[in-house]
C-alpha cells in the first residue's frame, strides 16, 4: 500500500492506494473529482494534476501525456491523472471544479402562461370536519373522505398512523394534500399555502432545479450546479461505457445524482425556511440516459445498436422509493422520452415552445451535450438526434471549457483579437459561444479557408499589416490562432478544434435537412426556429449562420427560448393537462434514426466545409 497526499486548496487529504492503481480512479473513489471529460480514456487532456513529491514512485510519462502537456507543464511536474499509476508514496496538488461558479442556463426566455385556471397535479385544501359523536360514528378516514368529497384509493400507512392524533389535536381543522385519488399528507390547521413542488432539469453537464409554490404558481427559488457524474465522462456515451465496464457503475452514477438532488432539496429547505414534507411533487426532465441513471436502470442497450431504452413512457414513483428527500409520499414524475437519444428534455422544450399548438411549422434545436432537433406543427412532428454537443460545450476543444466564470464567451477580430469572459474574470478557456465567434471571425478574415484549414503566416502574406497576424502560432506542428497568452497557459483555437466544430455543425445541418425532406417541406416553410439550451441562448445568431449551424434563410426566424426543458418541466408541474400532454406528444412524435441512413452520411460530408 502507498500513501497519496493530496493538496486541494487549503485542505490536505491522505489517501491509501494499492500499488499500480490509476491516480484518477483513486481520486474519484475518494470523492475528489477533477475534470475528466473523456472518462479516463486519455483523449481529452483535461485531468491535469501536479506531482509535488515522489516522481520516482509513479509510472513514466507516456506518449499520450506528451501530446497534451507542454514542455513547460512537464517540467512543472504536471501529469494526466488517468495515465499515472501509483507505485509508492507521493504528494500531489489538484484543482477541483468550483461548482458554485457554474453558470447554468436557468431562465426561460419565453413566458409560461400557466395560471391558477389550470388543474394542479397536487392540491392542498383546508377543511373543517364535523366532530364525532355517538350519533356520528364514522371512521376518521370516512370523515376525511366525506369532508373533501374523494374516495381515496391509496392512503399511505404513515398518514393513516398519525391521522387520529392530528384530527383530535387540531379540533378537526386540517389541511389535506392529495393528487387525484392518492392522499399525500394531512396537517393540523390551515397550511394550504405550504404546497410546493420542484421542476428539475438534469443535463449531462449541468443541473437546474426550480422550487415552485404550486398554489400560486410562483417560482420561489432556483438551484444550479454541475452534474457530478461528469467526473466519469462529459458525454452520455462515456457514462454508458463506465456503467458497462464497472459492475458498480450504475450504482455509482445513480448515487452521485441522487446526492446532488438531495443537496438541492436541502438548500431549498434551509434557504426558504420550508419543510421538506411540504414538497409534494418533483417533475424531472433530462435526456433518456440521465433519466435511466436516475432510476438506476441499465443503459447498455441504449448505447449499443439498435439503441433500446428500458422505458420511454411517463413514469411515477414514490419519493421514498426513489431515494429523493421530499415528502416520503410525494410523487417523482419522470417525463416521457421519445427514444434512446431524444429525451424528456426535448419533450419539455416542445411543450415550452408551444410548437405543437399551431399550423405554422417550427424547428426546435436544442444544442446541449448532444444535439436534438424537432420539426413540425399541430398535425405532425418528427425529431432526430445528432452527435453535436461536446464541441460546443468545450469538451473536445483544446482550451475548451463549459459556460463557467472566466470562460471566453465572445471573440471579435478587427485589427487585433479581442474577447469577453463570463463574469469579466481572468480567462481560463473558451466556451461554445466563444468558439463559434472565433471561427466565424477567422473565416471572415481569411484565417480559415472554406475547407476549415487554418492558413499559415506565410499564406497570409497579404495581411501582413494586421496585428492579428502575430497570433498565428504553431500548435502540434500545425497553425493555430492565439486568443490569449497567459503566464502559464496559451488559449488557442487549433486545427483539431476547427475539425471538431466542423463535425458538429455538419451533423446539425444534415439533421435539419433530413427532417425537412422527411416532412416534404421547403426550408422557407419553416416559420420559427426555437433555439433551446444555454448555448442556443448565448450564441451570436449571425455567427451561427456564418459557420453553417443554422441555414441562412432562417436567420430572421430564430427565437431563443432559454432553458426550454426547465420551463416545460415547470409547466407540467403546474398543469395536469400539460403533464398529460407530454405523454400524448411521446406517442405522436416520430423519431428518425440517422445512424443507418446513407442520405445522412452524404449530407454530413456535403456540409463539412464552411
Ligand atoms: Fe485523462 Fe481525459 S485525458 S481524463
Amino acid at each position: 500500500m502507498c500513501n497519496v497526499i493530496v493538496n486541494k486548496g487549503n485542505q490536505k487529504v491522505v489517501l491509501v492506494s494499492e500499488k499500480g492503481q490509476v491516480l484518477l480512479s483513486l481520486l474519484q473513489r475518494n470523492d475528489l473529482f477533477i475534470e475528466s471529460p473523456c472518462g479516463g480514456r486519455g483523449t481529452c487532456g483535461k485531468c491535469k494534476v501536479t506531482i509535488l513529491e515522489g516522481h520516482e514512485n509513479i509510472s513514466y510519462i507516456d506518449a499520450v501525456e506528451k501530446t497534451y502537456l507542454s514542455i513547460l507543464e512537464q517540467k512543472q511536474g504536471i501529469r494526466l491523472a488517468c495515465r499515472v499509476k501509483v507505485y509508492g508514496d507521493i504528494k500531489i496538488e489538484i484543482n477541483t471544479k468550483d461548482q458554485s461558479k457554474a453558470s447554468v442556463m436557468i431562465d426561460g426566455a419565453i413566458k409560461t402562461s400557466i395560471d391558477s385556471d389550470y388543474q394542479r397535479n397536487v392540491k392542498k385544501e383546508n377543511i373543517k370536519l364535523r366532530i364525532p359523536s355517538v350519533s356520528d360514528q364514522r371512521s376518521d378516514v370516512q370523515r376525511l373522505e366525506d369532508g373533501i368529497g374523494i374516495d381515496f384509493k391509496y392512503i399511505p400507512k404513515n398518514v393513516l398512523s398519525t391521522l387520529s392524533e392530528i384530527l383530535r389535536k387540531s379540533d378537526y381543522d386540517i389541511s389535506i394534500a392529495y393528487s387525484g385519488d392518492t392522499l399525500l399528507g394531512v396537517e393540523q390547521g390551515n397550511t394550504e399555502k405550504n404546497n410546493y413542488g420542484i421542476a428539475l432539469d438534469i443535463g449531462t453537464t449541468t443541473i437546474a432545479g426550480y422550487l415552485i409554490n404550486i398554489n400560486s404558481g410562483e417560482q420561489i427559488d432556483v438551484y444550479s450546479s454541475l452534474n457530478p457524474q461528469a467526473a466519469y465522462g462529459s458525454d452520455v456515451i462515456s457514462r454508458c461505457d463506465f456503467s458497462i465496464e464497472n459492475s458498480q457503475g450504475i450504482k455509482v452514477l445513480n448515487q452521485l445524482i441522487l446526492d446532488e438532488i438531495n443537496s438541492m432539496i436541502a438548500y431549498f429547505v434551509s434557504n426558504n425556511g420550508i419543510s421538506r414534507n411540504n414538497i409534494y411533487q418533483l417533475i424531472v426532465v433530462g435526456n433518456t440516459i440521465m433519466l435511466h441513471l436516475l432510476l438506476a436502470l441499465p443503459v447498455k442497450n441504449i448505447a449499443l445498436s439498435p439503441f433500446i431504452p428500458v422505458i420511454t413512457k411517463k413514469y411515477d414513483t414514490k419519493a421514498k422509493q426513489a431515494g429523493i428527500a421530499i415528502n416520503p409520499n410525494g410523487i417523482i414524475s419522470y417525463l416521457p422520452c421519445i427514444s434512446g437519444y431524444v429525451g424528456a428534455d426535448t419533450v419539455a422544450a416542445i411543450v415550452a415552445s408551444e410548437m405543437y399548438k399551431t399550423d405554422d411549422i417550427s424547428l426546435l434545436i436544442d444544442i446541449g451535450t448532444n444535439g436534438e432537433i424537432a420539426l413540425g406543427n399541430r398535425d405532425k412532428m418528427i425529431c432526430c438526434s445528432v452527435a453535436a454537443g461536446p464541441a460546443f460545450e468545450g469538451a473536445h476543444i483544446k482550451n475548451g471549457v463549459g459556460g463557467i466564470e472566466g470562460a471566453i464567451n465572445k471573440v471579435y477580430i478587427d485589427d487585433d483579437c479581442r474577447y469577453q469572459t463570463i463574469g469579466g474574470k481572468q480567462p481560463i478557456g473558451v466556451c461554445g459561444s466563444g468558439i463559434v465567434d472565433g471561427i466565424a471571425e477567422m473565416l471572415d478574415k481569411g484565417i480559415i479557408d472554406n475547407t476549415g484549414r487554418i492558413r499559415s503566416k506565410e499564406e497570409l502574406e497579404d495581411k501582413k499589416g494586421e496585428k492579428w497576424i502575430e497570433r498565428i502560432i504553431q500548435v502540434d506542428g500545425k497553425p493555430a490562432f492565439l486568443i490569449e497568452r497567459l503566464e502559464e497557459q496559451e488559449i488557442v483555437l487549433c486545427q483539431k478544434d476547427i475539425r471538431e466544430v466542423q463535425l458538429a455543425k455538419s451533423a446539425i445541418a444534415a439533421g435539419i435537412n433530413i427532417l425537412i425532406n422527411e416532412m416534404k417541406i421547403k426550408l422557407q416553410d419553416i416559420k420559427n426556429v426555437y433555439l433551446a439550451g444555454g448555448f442556443g441562448n448565448y450564441i451570436d445568431h449571425d455567427n451561427a449562420v456564418r459557420i453553417g449551424i443554422i441555414p441562412d434563410p432562417l436567420k430572421d426566424r430564430i427565437i431563443p427560448i432559454g432553458n426550454g426543458a426547465g420551463v416545460g418541466a415547470k409547466i407540467a408541474l403546474l398543469s395536469h393537462e400539460h403533464l398529460m400532454l407530454t405523454e400524448e406528444l411521446r406517442r405522436k412524435i416520430q423519431y428518425i434514426e440517422l445512424s443507418s441512413r446513407m442520405d445522412f452520411q452524404e449530407m454530413f460530408i456535403d456540409y463539412i466545409s464552411f
